[in-house]
């Protein structure tokens, strides 16, 4: 494939994934690589685009519950809770009720509403639910700007659709309701604090916990080129081959990034990762986060990415 669409227009994106083609789009949380989740054929080529693992499935978005209904049952003791909470940066793995849904084999989904306009209207005038996973290459960084997306995809895929780059910059919040007991499989924007109120009883799954508690039995994802090293304090006297991201640090360079708050610090990390690959950078330097919003998200993501196998 040579030629790459740029529109900024959802309905004209749109009349490409009703064509069975691959589209690049923005979330609030991170660019996506969309297709139709009713055309196999066309969910196949993402896998194969990203270089993804067959078996790891892809998150199918819906402009509003009553598309999703269509694809998946919806537990009605927590209809109330996913209302509140969406459009949002929140997925829910719940029971598939379509036959013609990609689900990579499982008998779940994965449903997120995006609040993003272009994403909602992308879904919209398609009509059809849009499986998409992180437009990254599968074990790469995510994409969070328009420019990195370019150069990644520009040329391989069908066509992009322009909007504003994400405001959040870590992927959605992944909620299990399909067992007795609401699980968290990804943290997010959400903590389990906020979701507690909505969820009661929502614990972190256990593989987080212990991935949490052992960092190095992890496999690679998220990563840069360079060595990812998350410390409680930053090195002073960086060399032109290391760069630090947080909120302290000694004589900050141009290639390093000096944070105020947890949300800039989810806002910023992909993009930093990239700008410090682009730059040839041999060691990133991430200071831990601050206690609070976005804590569990950015240590999951860092301690991810630090992991080099
Ligand atoms: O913010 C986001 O969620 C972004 C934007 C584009 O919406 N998407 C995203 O997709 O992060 P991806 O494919 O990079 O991550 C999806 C995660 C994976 O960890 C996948 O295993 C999990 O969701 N997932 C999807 N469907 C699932 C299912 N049926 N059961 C369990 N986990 C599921
Ligand atoms: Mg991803």
């Amino acid at each position: 494939m040579s030629e790459t669409v740029i529109t900024d227009s959802p309905k004209e994106a749109s009349s490409y994934i009703l064509d069975g083609k691959v589209v690049a789009f923005p979330t609030e949380t991170v660019y996506g690589l969309g297709a139709s989740a009713l055309d196999q054929d066309a969910c196949q080529k993402i896998y194969s685009l990203k270089g993804r693992p067959g078996d790891n499935p892809l998150i199918l978005h819906v402009c509003d519950w009553e598309m999703a209904s269509r694809y998946a049952s919806i537990p009605e003791k927590y209809e109330n809770s996913m209302v509140s909470l969406t459009p949002g940066p929140i997925t829910f793995i719940l029971e598939k009720k379509n036959d013609l849904l990609f689900s990579a084999g499982l008998s779940t989904v994965g449903i997120r509403i995006p609040r993003h306009r272009q994403a909602l209207d992308l879904i919209r005038a398609s009509g059809v639910p849009i499986a998409a996973p992180s437009a990254n290459r599968s074990g790469e960084p995510s994409i969070t700007r328009m420019e990195d997306l370019k150069s990644e995809w520009l040329g391989k895929v069908d066509c992009i659709l322009t909007g504003d780059d994400p405001e959040i910059g870590l992927e959605s919040t992944v909620v299990d309701l399909t067992d007795s007991v609401p699980r968290i499989l990804r943290p997010g924007y959400f903590s389990v604090e906020d979701l507690s109120v909505y969820f009661p009883g929502i614990v972190y799954a256990e593989e987080l916990v212990a991935r949490a508690k052992s960092p190095g039995t992890k496999y690679r994802h998220y990563s840069p080129n360079a060595a990812v090293y998350l410390v409680e304090e930053l090195p002073g006297n960086p060399s032109e081959r290391i760069a630090r991201i947080g909120f302290e640090m000694a004589n900050p360079a141009k290639t390093d990034k000096v944070l105020g708050s947890n949300l800039e610090y989810m806002k910023e990390l992909f993009a930093f990762f990239r700008k410090c690959d682009r730059e040839g950078i041999a060691n990133i330097y991430c200071q831990l986060p601050r206690a609070g919003q976005g804590e569990a998200a950015l240590l999951n993501r860092i301690q991810k990415a630090a992991t080099s196998i």
